[in-house]
């Protein structure tokens, strides 16, 4: 995104258009930044060219999807109806893995018929049913065992996954005595060792504490794991005082682990594919004025866009038109929903604003739209791809008669 002639556009497209033509909200992807993500994120790594699964909780759009399919990604699926997601958009069955710490029968049951690469356990009970399953189905099904590596992802803590107190993955005597289970397992194949820490991760340093801890249960297992699956996190600066993760270490520190262990790499990444190449576009309501607070009050609220009442996180927000005139008042924006974490960012010094204007939040194609709900009955918003002119419905806005 970017001001053209003063004019906040998307790939050349004003957002005061999209707003007059499809109206508000409305989330508008790029192509071109989705693009430049994932060609990044595969030169970032590319002295071992790992297999990039998108993470689909991210965003499940089935056609933005199948546009990240077309550059040969796969997916990381943590639902039956993600599963079916990534395949209605196209996705290889054997690029893809199914992570999460409840899969029901019917999920396994699911993912052997649709011959997915790999599905990530979590603990023995779980994989107690898949070799259940498995032999009732006469195969053997390859799987992969998360370790839950106690390794601090220095992030908020409501998105942090890899600490000993977290559900997620077993630990290291669990582990070494599953990697046993296994090997005793007729109908399983265990190829993969599988961590993930946690979210918006910026410091690299996590990632090489947890490459150590793999490092040395492989060691101690003595097994050799055809893939080892790194999981996502990697964070996106979402305001000017974030750092940026440094990709260069982290590729640093992969290499250095692949030189003991020659197995395949797997990344979940979900954040840094989708998470800048959204943006919802929304209008002013009403602007009320107290003496302290200007109250933007937009037509997004927090059922549209979760992450600002759930974890506290900010978005920037920009005006569809920059004027430069900035007024001294406080603005709070806020959506109408009836709860006061209903708001988005706190703001001083911004632009003077006035009813009816068209505002971005910035940055929400990651857990925006897939983490939204009905709340206070209100529709769904509308999801557009832009792409170099051309802008394309990939979901329609949600109408009453789908919900009453
Ligand atoms: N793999 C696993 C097993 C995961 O649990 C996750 C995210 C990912 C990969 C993708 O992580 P990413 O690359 O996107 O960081 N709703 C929160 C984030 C929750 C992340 C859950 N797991 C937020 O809005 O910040």
């Amino acid at each position: 995104m970017k001001y053209i002639n003063k004019k906040l556009v998307i790939e050349k497209t004003s957002i005061e258009n999209i707003a007059k033509k499809y109206g508000t909200p409305t989330y508008s992807y790029s192509y071109d930044q989705l693009r430049t993500n994932i060609n990044n994120f595969k030169k970032s790594f590319k002295s071992f060219s790992p297999l990039i699964c998108f993470s689909v909780k991210s965003n499940s759009n089935v056609n933005l999807i199948e546009e990240i399919k077309k550059f040969g990604l796969g997916a990381d699926v943590v639902s039956i109806g993600e599963l079916m997601t990534a395949i209605k958009a196209g996705i290889n069955p054997k690029k893809i893995v199914f992570s999460g710490v409840g899969k029901t029968s019917n999920e396994i049951i699911y993912a052997i018929e649709k011959k997915i690469l790999l599905i990530n356990a979590e603990s023995k009970s779980e994989i107690k049913e898949i070799n259940r399953i498995a032999k009732l189905k006469k195969k053997k099904i390859k799987i992969g065992i998360r370790l839950n590596p106690n390794t601090d992802a220095k992030t908020l803590s409501q998105i942090s996954t890899g600490k000993k107190e977290n559900k997620f993955g077993v630990n290291e005597k669990t582990f070494i005595d599953l990697v046993k289970y296994c090997k005793n397992s007729r109908n399983i194949l265990l190829s993969c060792l599988s961590v993930h820490i946690g979210s918006q991760i910026l410091n690299h340093k996590p990632y090489e504490r947890m490459l150590k801890v793999i490092d040395k249960i492989i060691n101690k297992t003595n097994y050799k794991f055809e893939f080892i699956d790194l999981g996502g996190g990697m964070g996106i600066t979402y305001n000017n005082k974030n750092r940026k993760l440094d990709y260069k270490k982290y590729n640093f520190a992969v290499n250095r682990f692949l030189k003991k262990h020659k197995s395949k790499i797997i990344f979940e990444p979900g954040r840094s594919i989708i998470g800048n190449t959204g943006t919802l576009i929304s209008k002013i309501i009403y602007i009320k004025e107290t003496k302290n607070k200007n109250f933007i009050i937009l037509d997004a609220a927090m059922n549209d866009l979760m992450r600002p009442a759930l974890y506290g996180a900010t978005h920037k927000i920009l005006p569809s038109k920059k004027i430069g005139k900035k007024t001294k008042k406080i603005y709070e924006f806020v959506g109408p929903i009836c709860e006061s974490t209903d708001k988005f960012i706190t703001l001083k010094k911004f632009q003077k604003l006035k009813e009816k204007d068209i505002i971005a939040i910035c940055d929400v194609g990651a857990y925006g739209m897939s983490l939204s709900s009905n709340y206070n009955l209100r529709l769904k918003p509308l999801e557009l791809l832009i792409k170099k002119s051309k802008i394309r419905v990939i979901k329609k806005r949600q109408k009453y008669k789908d919900l009453i």
